[in-house]
C-alpha cells in the first residue's frame, strides 16, 4: 500500500493520507506524526481515525494559499516553507505566482491580487522597488498592499535567547498603518526645483487602525499602547491621527494609552526598548521603528510581519530585505520566513501544525543554536533546515488539540 502511494502524484486530492505515508518512505522513516493526530474528517478511514474534527477547511479539506516567491533570497525560501509543509503533511496547497518585479508593466502584479482576493491569504517574499524607474512605477509591496486594503502591519519583535544582541527581554508588538499618510504616492513637481508630496491622514482609516490595535491587543494580552506621532510639527495630519487613537483608546479603559513623539520614541527603543509594549503608529513612521524593532531584536532573518485587511491577509519577513547578495548560496536564515508561514496557519486556524513548525524553528535559534551567517554562524539555510526537521521529529506525535 506504501509503495503504490508514493507512486501516485502526492500533490492532490488523496493529499494528507498519501503526505504521511510519503514521509516516512521518503528517507523519513519513524516520522512520529500518526495520521489520525493530522488528518480531517474529510480523509478520515480506517487507516486513520479522527479523535477531533479540526476547523472547516476549504477545497476538499485542504486550504490554497498564495504563494509569491519574490526576489533574492525569496525563491530558495519558498521552497524550503513548501517542504516542510509537505514534511508535517500540513493541509495547505500552494498556488505559485511569480511576479517580476523588473517589469514596468502590472500584468505579474494584478495576476497576484486576483490570486489573493480567489484564495483570501497569501505568502510572499520581498519584492524588490528599483527607486531609478519612473514615478508612475509603483511599488509591487505598496501595490498589493493598498489594491487588497490590506491596513495593518503587525509586527512582533521578541528577544530570543541564544540570538546576541545589545539589549535584552524585547518584547514589542508594532502595528502600522499599512494604506495612507506618506505613502499615497501623489508628489509632483509644482515648478521646476519645487515637489510636493502629499501625506494623507483620513478619520475612517486612523480610527481603524487604532481600532484593529486596541483590539489586537486585548487578544494579545497587551497592557499599553504607545502612539507614535510628529504632532508637533504637522498639527493637522498626526494631530488627526493622534485624535482618533485617543478617541478609540477612551472605548478601551484595561489598556493604558500614552503618546510619544517619534524622535524621542526612536530614541527611547534604541536606549532602553524593555519599557514598550505595543506601538501604534502611521505609515512611514511605522515602517522606519519596526526596522529599528527587527534590528534590535537580531535582524531581517529572525523577524515575521503580516498585513491584515477586512477580506485579505498576507504573510511575508517583517522587514523589506531582499538579500540580493546572498542569494543562491544556501546561507540565507529562513526564520523569518518560517515563522511568517506560522502565522499564516494561526491565520488558517491550524494552530497545532503552527506550533509544531514554530516549536521547532524557534528551538533550533534558542536551544540547537543552529545559526547562519547574519546571525554570526556558520550553519547554511539547509543545516538550519535539517536541524528543524529533526526537532519536529524527536518532539513526538500531536497531541489531540487540532
Ligand atoms: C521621552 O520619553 C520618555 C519615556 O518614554 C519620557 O519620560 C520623556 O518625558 C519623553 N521626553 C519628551 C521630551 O517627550
Amino acid at each position: 500500500l506504501i509503495r503504490s502511494t508514493h507512486n501516485l502524484n502526492c500533490g492532490v486530492s488523496l493529499i494528507v493520507l498519501t503526505c504521511c505515508l510519503f514521509c516516512s518512505v521518503c528517507g523519513l522513516p519513524g516520522f512520529p506524526l500518526p495520521c489520525a493526530s493530522l488528518t480531517s474528517p474529510v480523509f478520515s478511514s480506517s487507516l486513520c481515525p479522527v479523535q477531533n474534527i479540526p476547523p472547516p477547511a476549504r477545497y476538499g479539506g485542504r486550504h490554497t494559499v498564495t504563494l509569491i516567491p519574490g526576489d533574492g533570497i525569496g525563491p530558495e525560501l519558498a521552497n524550503h516553507v513548501r517542504e516542510l509543509f509537505w514534511f508535517c503533511c500540513v493541509p495547505v496547497d500552494f498556488e505559485l505566482v511569480n511576479v517580476d518585479s523588473s517589469l514596468t508593466a502590472e500584468d505579474d502584479i494584478n495576476n497576484a491580487i486576483m490570486s489573493i482576493r480567489r484564495n483570501g491569504v497569501a505568502l510572499k517574499g520581498n519584492l524588490e522597488t528599483n527607486h531609478n524607474l519612473p514615478p508612475s512605477y509603483k511599488s509591487r509591496n505598496n501595490l498589493l498592499r493598498t489594491s487588497l486594503d490590506l491596513y495593518a502591519n503587525v509586527m512582533h519583535c521578541q528577544s530570543l535567547p541564544g540570538v546576541k544582541t545589545r539589549h535584552r527581554n524585547i518584547d514589542i508588538m508594532i502595528i502600522r498603518e499599512n494604506t495612507e499618510g506618506e505613502y499615497s504616492s501623489l508628489e509632483h513637481e509644482s515648478v521646476p526645483g519645487v515637489v510636493e508630496c502629499l501625506k494623507i491622514i483620513t478619520r475612517v482609516n486612523s480610527l481603524r487602525i487604532a481600532d484593529f490595535a486596541f483590539q489586537t491587543a486585548r487578544q494579545n494580552g497587551r497592557r499599553r499602547i504607545t502612539a507614535v506621532h510628529k504632532a508637533n510639527i504637522m498639527k493637522l495630519g498626526d494631530g488627526l491621527f493622534l485624535e482618533c487613537c485617543k478617541e478609540v483608546a477612551s472605548g478601551y479603559p484595561d489598556i493604558a494609552f500614552d503618546t510619544l513623539i517619534v524622535d524621542n520614541a526612536t530614541m527611547q527603543l534604541v536606549s532602553r526598548p524593555q519599557q514598550f509594549d505595543m506601538m501604534l503608529m502611521p505609515n512611514l513612521y511605522g515602517n522606519v521603528v519596526s526596522n529599528v524593532c527587527a534590528g534590535l531584536v537580531g535582524g531581517p532573518g529572525l523577524v515575521p510581519g503580516a498585513n491584515h485587511g477586512e477580506h485579505y491577509a498576507l504573510f511575508e519577513a517583517g522587514t523589506r530585505n531582499t538579500g540580493r547578495s546572498i542569494a543562491n548560496r544556501n546561507s540565507a536564515n529562513p526564520t523569518a520566513m518560517l515563522l511568517a508561514s506560522c502565522l499564516l496557519l494561526d491565520h488558517l486556524k491550524l494552530p497545532a501544525y503552527a506550533h509544531m513548525i514554530r516549536r521547532a524553528t524557534l528551538s533550533t535559534v534558542t536551544e540547537t543554536r543552529m545559526h547562519t551567517a547574519d546571525l554570526g554562524g556558520q550553519a547554511s539555510t539547509s543545516d538550519v533546515i535539517k536541524s528543524i526537521r529533526n526537532a519536529i521529529q524527536s518532539t513526538g506525535p500531536l497531541t489531540q488539540s487540532i
